[in-house]
């Protein structure tokens, strides 16, 4: 579909790599290699603690900082919680929701992520969610891909309106291809990239599918990143491994910006 209507996204999932010290050294070595024109975002999210270092080091930067989750209460009696509005406060713009590595490792179900993407467009908060969908290589096999996503996407966007979906980004990232160094095909990433505008088009209208961006993650890097971010229905990429180096990261940035 047209492409026009979305600037691409290339946003790096730090997962829980890296130290709150190496944060300036990461960004002195982007900055020169990141592109000159305004033709993408790109974002880097971080664990909670790196956050404030990491603000300040890209400060000045095209760079936002985003997180990589996020709890669904605004504040309260819940140790270990952090809340949408502390996100803010610190300048986050972007939060991962329901990465396939929480709901494997920390049981995070649909209604969780759908409850995140709320606190996220809260209008005292306005961060946006980047929600993660994704089959495992099993559901692949059993060809259950289209109906596992379509229920996943459903879900996550359970009440919300069409203004607010517009304020959203979903991330199609195949739980098989992430940290595997097994990349879906352009065709195969594509083929789903599609569909989740699709299934968005029939749950709101064509004004809210043209707008959302859909990213697709799982061992996108420098080398596969083109022809991947040239299909017309991936608008950019969620990137773990290779958003550690600033040299690998740069090149998918400037790929999507057509650089
Ligand atoms: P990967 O991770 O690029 O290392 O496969 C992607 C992700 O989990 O978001």
């Amino acid at each position: 579909m047209n492409k026009k209507y979305r600037k691409p996204i290339i946003a790096g999932n730090w997962k829980m790599n890296m130290l709150a010290s190496q944060t300036k050294d990461f960004a002195d070595e982007l900055k020169p290699l990141l592109p000159k024109t305004r033709g993408c975002e790109s974002v880097v999210c971080a664990p909670y603690p790196l956050i404030p270092s990491l603000v300040k080091a890209v400060k000045g930067m095209r760079v936002a900082v985003g997180a990589q989750d996020v709890s669904v209460h605004d504040k309260g009696a819940y140790t270990g919680e952090v809340s949408a509005a502390m996100l803010k406060d610190l300048g986050v713009k972007y939060c991962i929701v329901g990465h396939s590595e929480r709901r494997a490792y920390h049981g995070e179900t649909d209604e969780l992520v759908n409850a995140k993407t709320k606190a996220l467009l809260a209008p005292e908060v306005e961060i946006t969610p980047i929600i993660c969908v994704g089959e495992t290589l099993d559901q692949r096999e059993k060809g259950i891909t289209m109906e596992w996503i379509a229920m996943q996407v459903k879900c996550a966007l359970n009440g919300l309106t069409d203004a607010e979906v517009r304020r959203c980004v979903i991330a199609y990232e195949p739980v098989w291809a992430i940290g595997t160094g097994k990349t879906a095909t352009a065709e195969q990433a594509q083929e789903v990239c599609e569909f989740i505008r699709a299934t968005v088009r029939k749950l709101y209208d064509a004004k809210t599918a043209r707008a959302l961006p859909v990213l697709y993650g799982g061992s996108m890097n420098a080398k596969n990143c083109a022809e991947l971010l040239a299909c017309p229905d991936i608008d950019g990429g969620l990137i773990g491994g290779a958003s550690l180096k600033p040299a690998d990261f740069s090149v998918i940035i400037n790929a999507a910006c057509g650089e």
